[in-house]
């Protein structure tokens, strides 16, 4: 009981700290979004660099350098979605560091169309980390841009690793907001109510989760291609995936390729998925068993390349959420060492309690 209700009073501070941000927050915000104005070709200077910047909280990354470089530990989400040039081919690399790949774009559709590919992925970084594109130098590609956009890059942190209510004491989660002697109060005066010390049993009995540690966050990729081939009994398997890139929390079981839902709440996933030369490319995003919730398709004939899809959706604990790869003779998805297919999906907001005690709404008045 005891250990339920310090996670109570985490919980509580969480939704009230999110709200009204506590001195220091500030300090723990870093995103960018930045745009390219002009075409590149591949050459010697391989590091994408940016003219327009849209949001560049925190100053990490550098738009003339073309660097991002981590000043908060903890896990960001990266997108980038590059244009690509007529008659060029496309090969543009998301780099950690000095030369650790970690996805890739590639189109090697060498016709005179132009067009955009995206990818994502969300890394674990340590202060310092640099991350940054990386185009291919060889003259044959290039990336495709003009005043329009086509080449963008977004950053942002998810969760820092200096999360502010891993383990706060009791005592200092309410001084550290100077409100202290009021919100004691509302809290016990909260904590005689029969429906508080109802839903305390229910979740008592759903387990000793670490229940002031509301983070979940995933990203993985695959480095094989899919191949499907007809069987005589359809099973209907998630993809798999060898690489892990952040796993928060656990939820995400890489050998079944299954994410099951243990913080009830609102979750984002994107995934992108490399195109099998002529191979019909269908993929879904699954629901439990099989809840199509939203899926790439194309059947064209053309060669490697890419296809994105990104959705938020409602869980509740034991929920399952994984990418089925339509498994008939025909059927395919292509990968390799690059890391076209990938995998990310955060919770974006914790279910609050049914019931919200009076000063989460209004932690100003009645004090
Ligand atoms: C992950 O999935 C594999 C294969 O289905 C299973 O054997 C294993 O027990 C699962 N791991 C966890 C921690 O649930």
């Amino acid at each position: 009981m005891k250990s339920f209700l310090i996670g109570l009073v985490c919980h509580l501070t969480f939704a009230w700290a999110s709200a009204y941000l506590p001195e220091g927050a500030m300090d723990q915000r870093s995103a960018f979004s930045v745009a390219r104005t002009s075409s590149m070709e591949g050459g010697p200077k391989m590091v994408v660099t940016f003219d327009k910047v849209y949001v560049n909280i925190g100053h990490d990354f550098d738009p003339k350098t073309g660097i991002f470089r981590c000043r908060i530990p903890g896990a960001y989400y990266f997108s980038f979605t590059v244009g690509k040039f007529p008659h060029k081919d496309l090969s543009v690399m998301l780099m950690k560091n000095k030369n650790e790949v970690q996805v890739i774009i590639y189109d090697e559709n060498y016709g005179e169309e132009r067009k955009v590919q995206s990818q994502s992925a969300m890394l674990q970084l340590d202060f310092g980390d640099t991350v940054w594109l990386r185009l291919h130098g060889d003259p044959k590609y290039a990336i495709y841009s003009n005043t329009g956009h086509y080449t963008t890059f977004n950053g942002y942190l998810i969760y820092p690793d200096t999360y502010p209510y891993q383990k706060p004491s009791h005592q200092d989660t309410f001084h550290s907001y100077g409100k202290e002697e009021g919100h004691n109060r509302a809290f016990s005066d909260h904590m005689q109510s029969d429906q508080t010390i109802h839903r305390a049993e229910e979740e008592e009995e759903g387990g000793e989760q670490d229940e002031d540690d509301i983070r979940s966050a995933f990203s993985v990729a695959r480095s094989q291609s899919i191949v499907g081939v007809n069987m005589d009994i359809v099973r209907h398997l998630p993809i798999t995936f060898d690489t892990e890139f952040v796993n928060i929390g656990e939820d995400f079981n890489v050998s079944s390729g299954m994410f099951t839902c243990r913080i009830p709440g609102t979750y984002y996933f994107s995934f992108n998925i490399g195109k099998l030369p002529h191979k019909i490319m269908s993929v879904k995003l699954m629901k439990n068993h099989l809840e199509v919730q939203a899926m790439i398709y194309n059947d064209g004939d053309g060669k490697k390349a890419l296809q994105s899809q990104s959705l938020m959706l409602p869980l509740q604990r034991g929920d399952t959420v994984w990418l089925f790869s339509h498994q008939h003779d025909g059927y395919g998805a292509y990968s390799n060492h690059g890391k076209y297919i990938t995998f990310t999906g955060f919770l974006v907001y914790p279910e609050l309690p049914k019931h919200r005690p009076q000063w989460i709404k209004k932690p100003d008045k009645d004090i």
